[in-house]
């Protein structure tokens, strides 16, 4: 159990360098199958979910190594194409490796993902697509088994724009003779960079950022390195603390437009927010309005990973916060916690009311997913007294240090247990 210290009340000022995406991170590191060499990835965060991908990976006998943040695997030997339960229930992106793997061997045998319990996450648009594609799929229980002796390029409409359904398909169309359309697709910045990946291997894939992708060609190449872009929820993140706390923070070598709509209610609630071409400054008097209504939507609307972290930002600030979820069925689970510093939160279906209050005092706290956990950190750093967050890694499967990055920012927070970021 990892265990989060954190005493209130402290400016937050300094310099930062954003983590590699996490959720980049893992359909890539899912279509390293589908390079017959080696692939070289720069700027891969330390995470718990990044080290339950590469255990995948070398259970499938994939040769794996770690070097600081560069990971080097080699799928020249691909050995298997089942992948044990226990590694597909730590996380929601093992779901990647049924396309990857379709991709590169024709056949996969999983289970239902886990990950975040955020409400009901089906996976039925992925199982519809690769269908489409021309792969038979049983399902038995929670077992899943994925054959197709050739996959075929069809045009393939998603009724919604599923990130994760976007990907799968994104990964197995490279395998197919003639040319995929995937309309509705996701816009996500993470489907463009699963596209710049693939496209470095030796696909040839157009549109991704849009809602029409074609993946007309694939010659995959024996070798190729690749660098993540910078994480924009870890980014986001940083941006809520210095806001929520007060102070100046210069984050460095992040994104500003992936995140642009966080940013947008960070300004409207009184921040000061100048973007560089490497990074972006943020000032912030501690002193917030509410803002509102932030609805959560596909990209490029505002993230429901995000959601969290605002809201965390915003217990304090003067007047009434509306979020909206849209997303997710269950993405509140923080609020019972938030409302244990003293926070006021209305919640009416998928609407939060947050009034903010001019005081929080410190509380013992349950991480319960990795976005509310984090924004339990958040939400003590302006909770007078010590705030205690116990936490079963779910901060961990997507942070590669906050707690080093608040501490060089002058918060006076500690964390006692496993070391941040241990690949196994
Ligand atoms: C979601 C976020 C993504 C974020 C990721 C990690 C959206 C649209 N997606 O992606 O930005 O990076 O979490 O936290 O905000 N759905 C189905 N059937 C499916 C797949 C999805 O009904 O087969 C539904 C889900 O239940 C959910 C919605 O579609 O309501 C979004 O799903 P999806 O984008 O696939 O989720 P993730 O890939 O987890």
């Amino acid at each position: 159990m990892d265990l989060w210290r954190i005493r209130g009340g402290r400016r937050l000022e300094g310099e930062c360098r954003a983590q590699g995406s996490k959720n980049a991170a893992l359909p890539i590191l899912a279509a390293c199958l589908l390079c017959p060499g080696t692939v070289e990835l720069r700027r891969v965060p330390r995470l718990l979910d990044v080290d339950a991908a590469l255990q995948i990976l070398r259970a499938l006998g994939c040769r794996v190594q770690q070097q600081g943040d560069r990971v080097y695997i080699d799928a020249s030997s691909i050995s298997g194409s089942a992948i044990p339960r226990d590694l597909m229930e730590r996380m929601r992106s093992s779901v990647f490796f049924m396309g990857a793997l379709l991709a590169r061997t024709g056949q996969a045998a999983l289970s239902l993902p886990g990950g975040c319990k955020l409400g009901k996450r089906p996976i039925d648009l992925h199982l519809m697509a690769l269908r489409e594609l021309g792969a038979e799929i049983e399902e038995e229980g929670e077992q899943i088994f994925c054959r197709a002796s050739s996959l075929k390029g069809r045009e393939i409409r998603l009724p919604f724009p599923s990130v994760g359904a976007t990907e799968n398909i994104l990964m197995a169309a490279c395998a197919a003779r003639g040319e995929t359309v995937i309309r509705g697709a996701a816009r996500e910045p993470e489907i463009l960079a699963l596209q710049d990946f693939l496209c470095c291997m030796g696909a040839e894939i157009r549109g991704a950022g849009t809602d029409t992708v074609r993946i007309s060609a694939f010659h995959p190449k024996s070798a190729l390195c690749f660098t993540l872009p910078p994480d924009r929820i870890a980014s986001a993140t940083l941006c809520c603390a210095c806001a929520a706390c007060g102070g100046d923070l210069w984050l460095k070598d992040c994104d500003s437009a992936h995140f642009s709509t966080v940013l947008y209610f960070l300004n409207q609630a009184g921040c000061d927010i100048m973007r560089k071409s490497d990074g972006l400054y943020l000032r912030s008097a501690g002193k917030l309005r509410a803002v509102g209504p932030v609805v959560t939507s596909p990209y490029p609307g505002f993230p429901t990973d995000a959601q969290p972290l605002l809201m965390a930002a915003l217990l304090r600030a003067e007047g009434e916060s509306l979020f909206r979820e849209t997303i997710f069925e269950n993405r509140y689970r923080q609020v019972p916690e938030l409302l244990k510093l003293g926070a006021r939160i209305r919640l009416e279906d998928r609407e939060a009311r947050v009034r903010g209050v001019r005081r929080l005092h410190a509380a013992a706290l349950e991480a319960t997913d990795l976005r509310g956990g984090a924004a339990m950190v958040l939400a003590g750093l302006c909770a007078e007294g010590e705030t205690l967050v116990r936490d079963s890694g779910h901060i961990r499967r997507g942070y590669e240090d906050l707690n080093g990055c608040l501490q060089l920012l002058g918060a006076d927070i500690s964390y006692e247990g496993e070391k941040h970021g241990v690949f196994v």
